[in-house]
């Protein structure tokens, strides 16, 4: 069999071996100016007031949900075509989690299902920027601020993407990173949370250590906290990786296109559509679509079979087992098809040409067995 392919793969270089040993030599392992550079790198990139760096995306995701005051009795809206995390974070907050239908053009949110699903109970929207590609946001900013609800952007896979021009995570109340090993911003395991407002982030910083927030040196009254800090190491991966973001995002937009050429008028398979004008997509997989459930599943063995790693991105929450029957759904047709047929195909900076050709032709021929 030939080499594996991998579905991601960081880029990982002597400036990480750098980085990580010059932490060791510092025995500063835990909150210290790794932390404080690579906060303040996310606040500078996404133009938000301050950053709080935790231990994963899911963990940010619920304290930011926790900070903007969302708890049990609450409704908060999302999508169900998206990680698991994004909808366990807001079981983790005690709200009530109310599912809707996506845009077949671009498997983010549809505005319309938000606007369908708005009960006097709703408090919160969670958008989703799927697989990068940035969400309608001034549609989405617009129907909240009517309603009055807060807005919690999920960039766990868009570090980097720009909608309009500005970075995705900063356009909202609050926005969520993750640098899960398969991330453009990759540190193994950790998250980041950006925000405008200082209350929240002191909220974020107290959520993550236990009640404490040690850098306004204040404590939590009303909640015990959690212990979900970003360790030095890895806060020092996440500042080479980031210094090298726009870099990685090109190249990653090179394997992009050159799979969209080379698959173009493919029988079979539906191709992602190209970022909007004014947008950036932070391309995190290449996402097709194949005729049904059946081939899907049929290509994704075939491929793992010979080598190559795909993603069956995503199976929709609703359907998974700890959810099945527990979420209010608003009708989820769109979602419940692309579901079924959908495919991550492997997308990580050194992709090489090669690669991508025997991903194409692997792809191409399960199709027709
Ligand atoms: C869309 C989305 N939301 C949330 C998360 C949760 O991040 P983590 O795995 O770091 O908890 C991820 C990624 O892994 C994700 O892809």
């Amino acid at each position: 069999m030939s080499d594996p392919i991998p579905l991601a793969r960081p880029s990982l270089g002597r400036d990480e071996s750098d980085a990580l040993a010059a932490v060791i030599e510092s025995r500063r392992l835990s909150r210290g100016s790794q932390l404080a550079a690579f906060e303040a790198a996310m606040a500078d990139l996404t133009g938000a007031a301050g950053a709080v760096g935790v231990n994963s995306g899911t963990a940010g995701l619920q304290f930011a949900l926790q900070a903007l005051g969302i708890g049990p009795g609450d409704e908060v809206i999302t999508v169900s075509f998206t990680f698991v995390g994004t909808v366990n974070a807001i079981v983790h907050t005690g709200a009530g989690v109310v599912l809707v239908d996506i845009d077949p053009a671009t498997s983010n949110v549809d505005p319309r299902a938000l606007a369908d699903a708005i009960t006097p109970r709703t408090r919160a929207v969670v958008v989703v920027h799927l697989f990068g590609r940035p969400a309608p946001m001034d549609t989405i900013l617009a129907l909240a601020r009517r309603h009055g609800l807060a807005v919690i952007e999920d960039a766990c896979e868009a570090a980097g993407s720009r909608y309009q021009g500005r970075a995705v995570g900063g356009l909202a109340d609050a926005g969520v990173f993750g640098f899960y090993a398969n991330k453009s911003v990759a540190t193994g395991e950790g998250g980041m949370i950006v925000a405008h407002d200082e209350r929240v982030l002191t909220r974020c910083r107290q959520l993550r250590n236990q009640g404490n927030d040690t850098v306004t040196d204040t404590r939590d009254e009303s909640a015990a906290g959690f212990s979900a800090r970003l360790s030095e190491l890895h806060a020092a991966l996440g500042n080479v990786q980031l210094a090298r973001l726009d870099r990685s995002l090109a190249l990653r937009e090179d394997v992009a296109a050159a799979y969209a050429s080379r698959l173009a008028g493919t029988r079979g398979v539906e191709l992602p559509a190209p970022a909007a004008p004014g947008d950036r997509i932070a391309w995190f997989t290449y996402p097709v679509r194949l005729p049904d459930a059946a081939s899907r599943d049929r290509v994704f063995a075939t491929l793992r079979a010979r080598g190559i790693e795909c993603g069956r991105y995503f199976d929709p929450v609703h359907r998974l087992p700890f959810h099945l029957g527990r979420h209010r759904c608003l009708p989820l047709p769109i979602t419940d098809d692309i579901g079924a047929r959908s495919l991550g195909l492997p997308l990580f900076p050194e992709m090489t040409p090669q690669q991508i050709e025997r991903v194409c032709v692997d792809m191409a021929q399960a199709l027709e067995a």
